[in-house]
């Protein structure tokens, strides 16, 4: 498949980049996909303890779609079967979920992304079973604060490789590295769309930032090298260097003074110690 991911007829401006640009009722949508997404990911928080397995959380996860009367973005793209995508430890992002149970201390990322009346809401943050050590919990804070140095970026002027330059710079500084074979995308009424938001890059390079623009940030951050690799299950990405790896993912829309995040937790359990 080339492109975006599905063919409608949006009838909105589309700018040189192919990105498009969205009205109220395009708010109004993603604002209720993402409020769900975010639902999910609060709701699954309870259950994220050792012993469990990730596809009991998967399951619990798919149930809660079903129940609010919604779609998994995720069930059936490109022949991915769950509802969730669940990446433990060196994992770093697209985790199948597995019959492996959770240890103490494990770490983990939940990635639910939904459809709710056509409008897409994607959404991951990490999630911690039992007890947090000294060196995750740092990478975890990390991770987090990078993306709200991204999202701090977000407004009318302001360019892409700003807001990949602000997140890079950030990690470096904390001496972590940012992952660079994957990157945020738009979103919208569809799951994938122009443009790549890079983690990293130059202040001033990239798209110009314009109202009405939808997308996702969602930094990949390793304790060691950023290198990945993707397993013979053609899903699992994993550092090559087998460090632990951290993420956390938003979605986004560009308002006329700044930005408006669709996947707020309604509950604050957005960083892991909301316990
Ligand atoms: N939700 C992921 C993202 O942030 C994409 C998952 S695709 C899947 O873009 F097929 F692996 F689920
Ligand atoms: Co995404
Ligand atoms: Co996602």
């Amino acid at each position: 498949m080339t492109g975006a991911d599905v063919l409608d007829d949006f009838k909105g401006r589309v700018t040189k980049d192919g990105i498009r640009i969205h009205d109220d009722a395009g708010f109004a949508g993603m604002h209720a996909a993402g409020a769900l997404a975010a639902r999910i990911l609060d709701d699954i928080a309870p259950m994220v303890e050792p012993g469990v397995t990730t596809e009991a959380l998967d399951q619990a996860i798919e149930n809660m779609v079903n129940a609010a009367g919604a779609k998994s973005a995720t069930i059936g793209y490109r022949g991915y079967k769950h509802a969730s995508c669940i990446s433990v430890n060196h994992v770093v992002c697209h985790g199948i979920p597995s019959p492996k149970t959770l240890k103490d201390g494990d770490i983990l990322n939940i990635d639910v992304t939904v459809i709710v009346d056509g409008w897409f809401g994607d959404t991951s943050r990490m999630y911690v079973a039992g007890n947090l050590n000294r060196k995750a919990e740092r990478l975890i804070q990390v991770t987090h604060d990078a993306l709200f140095k991204g999202i701090e970026i977000v407004r009318p002027g302001a360019t892409f490789g700003d807001i990949g330059h602000a997140i890079q710079t950030y990690v470096e500084a904390n001496r972590m590295s940012v992952v660079r074979d994957f990157c945020g995308h738009g979103l919208g009424q569809v799951f994938h769309a122009p443009p790549n938001v890079l983690h990293y890059g130059r202040a001033g390079t990239g798209s110009v930032l314009e109202e009405g623009m939808f997308f996702t940030i969602e930094p990949m951050v390793n304790l060691g090298r950023p290198e990945t690799k993707v397993l013979a299950d053609e899903w699992t990405a994993v550092t090559r260097d087998k460090s632990l790896s951290a993420q956390f993912e938003h979605s986004i829309g560009v308002t006329a003074d700044g930005f408006e995040i669709f996947t707020l937790s309604p509950s604050g359990k957005f960083h892991p110690t909301w316990r």
